[in-house]
């Protein structure tokens, strides 16, 4: 069995929400306030969640998982379920805010993780606060530094710009990482915030982007994208890389190979579903691997052949990013 759709797309990599929880507030994800969290019994128990991960490499084809949240540090089990993960033979990796990492990344490069996103959208202490409204600057940065001691590399850093808010920040940003050696990458802002408070007029494109990075660094494309989202350019003639993530102006639906499992247990076939297909009940109900296998590959049928964002009838999905993760 394997996870295709109707298109053609054959899911390998799988993205497992491990909490919907975060200790961060960023502006283009949540409102000062957070939400209503997920309560306790709907959230897939460390077992259940190495299950489900067992059927998707054992039976479906998934070849890597990445953990992702809300804000996956804060999963106690997060080590026993990437150590389970990295049993089946699956490469893993982790997108987390950096909080905490400065402690776990020893723990989870020993447990097998492979690699680390970190998201950092500015190296301007008053800028972070003012994006993340938390202060806590310098305990990201010593994520990043532990991660790249252990051994997580590349150690990647997720920036989103915002209009007038950190925008002329991102040639400096590019400078702190290329002296450090983490590889960042822009992603454009979705339309994916609790808020509902995206506007299209906001986000800065991927053009914008490269644009604002030309005026100090000359950047170089470079072929083979294939199923990743991110545009790599070298940085002035390398060896380092920058990646842009047009989600929007540039996708790549066309050549998605992502499935995902929120932290209560259903599959989305895209980050823009508006269904979903509920494995937790199934499995608490008593189905079998194979039974739950079934399920999720039929779930994987109906994947639509792109978000159409930029179609006018586009609905913004039910859950926020923070409950279904990145
Ligand atoms: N659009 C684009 N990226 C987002 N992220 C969170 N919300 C959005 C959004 N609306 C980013 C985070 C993190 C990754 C999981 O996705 O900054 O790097
Ligand atoms: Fe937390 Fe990530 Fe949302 Fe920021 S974008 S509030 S770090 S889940």
């Amino acid at each position: 069995m394997q996870l295709a759709d109707r298109y053609g797309r054959v899911a390998t990599d799988l993205r497992v929400s491990l909490t919907d929880r975060c200790n961060l507030r960023c502006q283009y994800c949540m409102p000062a306030e957070g939400l209503d969290w997920m309560a306790d019994d709907e959230t897939l128990t460390d077992e259940e969640v190495a299950r489900l991960i067992g059927i998707a490499v054992t039976r479906l084809g998934v070849k890597d998982v990445r953990f992702t949240g809300g804000e996956p540090l804060l999963r106690k089990g997060l080590p026993r379920i990437v150590a389970a993960t990295r049993l089946l033979g699956a490469r893993t990796s982790l997108t987390t805010n950096g909080l905490g990492l400065r402690h776990l990344a020893g723990p989870l490069a020993k447990a097998g993780l492979d690699r680390v996103n970190v998201s950092l959208d500015t190296i301007d202490a008053a800028t972070y606060t003012g994006i993340t409204r938390r202060d806590r600057l310098t305990d990201v940065i010593a994520g990043l530094e532990a991660a790249a001691e252990a051994g997580l590399k590349p150690v990647k850093v997720n920036a989103v710009l915002l209009r007038g808010v950190n925008d002329h920040q991102a040639p400096e940003l590019l400078k702190w990482c290329l002296a450090r050696g983490y590889e960042l990458r822009f992603i454009e802002q979705m339309p994916l915030d609790a808020q509902h408070g995206w506007q299209r007029d906001a986000m800065i494109t991927a053009d914008e982007t490269l644009e604002l990075l030309s005026e100090s660094h000359r950047l170089t494309a470079l072929d083979g994208r294939g199923s990743a989202p991110a545009e790599r350019f070298l940085v002035d003639d390398g060896p380092q890389v920058i990646g842009i993530i047009g989600s929007v102006t540039r996708p790549f639906c066309g050549d998605c190979n992502r499935v995902r499992l929120t932290a209560d247990g259903q599959v989305r076939n895209c980050l823009f579903a508006r269904e979903e297909s509920d494995l937790r009940s199934a499995m608490r109900a008593g189905a079998t691997d194979v039974e739950l296998a079934e399920r999720w590959v039929i779930a994987m049928a109906s994947k639509r052949p792109g978000h159409g964002i930029d179609d006018p009838t586009f609905l913004q999905p039910a859950r926020p990013m923070s409950a279904i993760g990145g």
